[in-house]
């Protein structure tokens, strides 16, 4: 198949060299050229404007930073233009709402849509370990779901077009709001004296235990932020959208708000483009 992807960042990159090992011809498509070199080099077309890599593809991925980001790539004219014909699989955190709006702006245009947001980030990208959660119809599960295991497994059906987005939502407000309980722990037996090594063991055999506390505990000992598998930034965009979904629904979200004002520190004072876990950082700088 001619498989486009739009958005070659952290995630888009492995993903398309995962579309290329599956044997599809990949054409890609970055706002800043430079980050889809890697995939040049590999062997896909790399074309200069979004609507050269939609004519030329039977389906176009997209792993674009968010809503806005889709608006500016495929959303204009000429790209819009060319999707008559082909089926757009956007992969990127947005949000039901957002995703529902981009599939009546495919649909008019003469195009197919559904999405397949994800979990896990660049190690799990890159060995095929996603999990790809699907809102679509069950034709487009049936029919596109051969291309998706090239990212997972296991791609899953979760419901229409919004249901995997709302899924994926409630999956990145459980990381913000595990890692910022996380890092106080730490912060606070740091500051105790109280033996860190002693905390995990007792941590790991309990039932309070999380697999992603092992994968940010050295990040957040050593204080080393860059390498990012997660940016800040995405996960304060997550928070947002969460909260925003979660209003009209009136359910009770001080907590997450609290999380909400620990991620924007995390950005106003510099970590924005780090992991995530530099949030770590925040609660060690204490108030005042
Ligand atoms: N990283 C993870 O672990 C992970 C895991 C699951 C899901 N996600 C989600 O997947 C999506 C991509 O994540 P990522 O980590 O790959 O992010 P990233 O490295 O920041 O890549 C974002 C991509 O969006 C493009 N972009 C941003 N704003 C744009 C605009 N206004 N116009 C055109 N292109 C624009 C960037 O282009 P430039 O290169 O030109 O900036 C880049 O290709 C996000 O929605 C994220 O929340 C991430």
């Amino acid at each position: 198949m001619n498989v486009a992807i739009i958005g070659t960042g952290l995630m888009g990159r492995p993903m398309g060299e995962r579309i290329m090992n599956a044997n599809h011809r990949l054409i890609a498509y970055n706002r800043t050229p430079e980050k889809a070199k890697p995939l040049a080099f590999l062997g896909a077309d790399v074309v200069s404007i979004p609507a050269e890599a939609i004519a030329s593809s039977e389906c176009v991925v997209l792993m674009l930073a968010d809503a806005q980001a889709i608006r500016e790539t495929l959303l204009q004219k000429d790209a819009l233009g060319s999707v008559a014909e082909s089926t757009v699989i956007q992969m990127g955190t947005i949000s039901p709402e957002e995703s529902i709006t981009i599939q009546g702006e495919i649909l008019r245009a003469g195009g197919d849509y559904f999405e397949a947001p994800v979990l896990g980030s660049i190690p799990q990208a890159e060995k095929g370990e996603l999990i790809v959660m699907v809102g679509s119809t069950s034709e487009q599960f049936g029919r596109w779901s051969d291309l998706l295991r090239c990212f997972g497994p296991d791609p899953v059906l979760i419901g229409p077009v919004g249901h995997a987005a709302a899924l994926k939502l409630a999956l990145n407000q459980l990381i913000a709001s595990l890692t910022a309980a996380f890092a106080l722990s730490l912060n606070f037996l740091e500051r105790k004296e109280i033996d860190l090594d002693l905390f995990m063991k007792i941590l790991r055999k309990s039932a309070l235990y999380a697999p992603m506390f092992d994968k940010k505990l050295e990040r957040m000992i050593e204080r080393d932020y860059a390498n990012p598998n997660f940016p800040a930034k995405h996960l304060a965009k997550d928070i947002d959208l969460f909260l925003n979904e979660a209003k009209p629904l009136r359910l009770q979200t001080v907590g997450l708000e609290g999380v909400r004002q620990l991620v924007q520190m995390t950005l106003t004072r510099g970590w924005a483009e780090t992991d995530y876990s530099a949030l770590f950082q925040v609660i060690s700088q204490g108030v005042g």
